[in-house]
């Protein structure tokens, strides 16, 4: 397929998606705010119509600016909190605003020349960007629905529909695999759709480590708040103590403890068992850190998480994804919002890295024990307020996506950041140590 036929079919995909997201919300439901952390759902929507007129109709067609929606939906300008009070579009004109830039769009995009001098056009960045950016909020919608508990919204029947089969072969549940240390090429150059985060590659030297096979399930998060781990301020770094005693934090988000060491959650509205062999969700960095200092490890940092993800050792070479560099396929990894949550650790032998480790890309993201900070040798493009205003101490880096992620919207070198305490996003810990 062409590319400008691949770009229309992704920028297609990410609307659909969206779209289905939010048909079965009722509208008092899109209007209002859910949680202060979170925008109302029908923000998300036209902001993400918002993007893609900025981008891909004035920027990239040089259509003149018209009666423009920026003021609304420009996220700097609009703290989250500030956002429910704004005179938002309301469903029916956020869709009907998104439905007419995507025809702007659409017409700029056959006329377009992809010139490979361009960097906004080569190879099609700038419309991986917004594609990119439009499922970056769908997860976040997802986010948001699940803070509601349910409250008019049953994305899934209950039960989860059933995992993939559970493989014997591979490494045992609680193995770790040993990373030889050396250099390994870190971020990329080369990479279509790369944010300019994941910019330059460049050589980066480890020593040896250990890293855990798979994310750190249920089952054993649990035996970290059963053995007290909560409430023991040894496991916790200062800042994780402080924040775990002022919100009272007791477990992960969503679990509910139903006495004699069983635990329910709940999941888009529905209450079910913990399921002991999916990876925890719902932990926040200071959680995440805490849990791997109980269990002796610690958490990775970034260079070895992409080095036990991506590099291979046998040819000297990175992969897109841990198991290659072609695209996701059944069997390899849980992407893309299939199941509405992970799937149980082991399901994906075949999506393993050339280090043995599963499930590094989909089902959790993974905080790391590094802070985001540019490459060495990052250049801002096409906005600052893409990575650059966010650098610093205040973040931490988070790794390899979720099963919320679309396949579109990840790769090895993909970084995303949060603050440590936050724990709505669909993260876990994969723990790791020194050899
Ligand atoms: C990369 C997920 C941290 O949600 O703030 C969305 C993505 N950037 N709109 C965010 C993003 C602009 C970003 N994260
Ligand atoms: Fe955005």
């Amino acid at each position: 397929m062409d590319l400008k036929a691949r770009l229309a079919d992704e920028l297609d995909a990410a609307r659909r998606r969206s779209i289905a997201l939010l048909e079965p919300v009722p509208e008092p439901e899109l209007v209002r705010q859910h949680s202060p952390l979170m925008s109302p759902l029908a923000w998300d929507l036209a902001h993400v119509g918002n993007y893609e007129d900025l981008w891909l109709v004035r920027a990239v067609g040089g259509d003149a600016v018209g009666a423009t929606y920026d003021h609304l939906y420009d996220a700097f300008r609009n703290p989250r909190a500030d956002r429910p009070s704004l005179p938002l579009l309301g469903p029916a004109e956020a869709r009907a605003y998104l439905a007419s830039v995507r025809g702007r769009a659409l017409d700029h995009l056959e006329r377009a020349e992809l010139d490979p001098e361009s960097p906004l056009l080569d190879r099609g960045f700038v419309y991986g960007m917004v594609v990119q950016h439009e499922h970056q909020h769908d997860e976040t919608m997802l986010a948001t629905l699940q803070l509601m508990e349910g409250r008019g919204y049953r994305p899934v029947p209950a039960p989860m529909p059933p995992g993939p089969p559970r493989a014997g072969s591979g490494p045992a549940l609680s193995e770790e695999v040993v990373v030889d240390g050396g250099p390994f090429t870190m971020g990329t150059d080369d990479e279509a759709w790369a944010y300019d985060n994941e910019r330059p590659a460049h050589v980066v030297d480890l020593a040896p480590f250990r890293i855990d096979a798979h994310p750190t399930t249920n089952a054993a998060f649990t035996e970290f708040v059963e053995a007290g781990g909560y409430h023991e301020r040894r496991w916790w770094s200062d800042a994780g103590w402080a924040w775990r005693t002022e919100a009272g934090l007791e477990h992960p988000q969503f679990w509910t403890a139903q006495g004699a060491g069983s635990w329910s959650r709940v999941r888009f509205g529905w209450h079910e068992d913990l399921p002991a062999d999916e990876p925890v969700q719902h932990v926040c960095w200071y959680e995440a850190d805490a849990y791997a200092r109980w269990r002796g490890k610690r958490l990775p940092t970034e260079a070895e998480w992409e080095k036990a993800a991506s590099w291979d050792p046998a040819t000297g070479t990175k992969r897109r994804y841990p198991w290659g560099d072609g695209p996701p396929s059944d069997g390899q990894a849980n992407l893309g919002q299939v199941r509405f949550g992970p799937a149980p650790v082991g399901s994906f032998p075949a999506g393993a890295s050339p280090w043995g480790c599963q499930q590094m890309v989909g089902d959790v993201w993974e905080w790391t024990a590094s802070d985001f900070r540019p490459h060495p040798g990052f250049r801002a493009f096409p906005y600052r307020e893409y990575s650059e205003v966010f650098w610093g101490p205040a973040h931490k880096v988070l790794r390899g996506g979720s099963w919320a992620t679309s396949p579109s919207a990840v790769r090895t070198t993909f970084r995303n950041w949060d603050l440590p305490v936050r724990r709505q996003i669909f993260a876990g810990v994969r723990c790791a140590r020194d050899l």
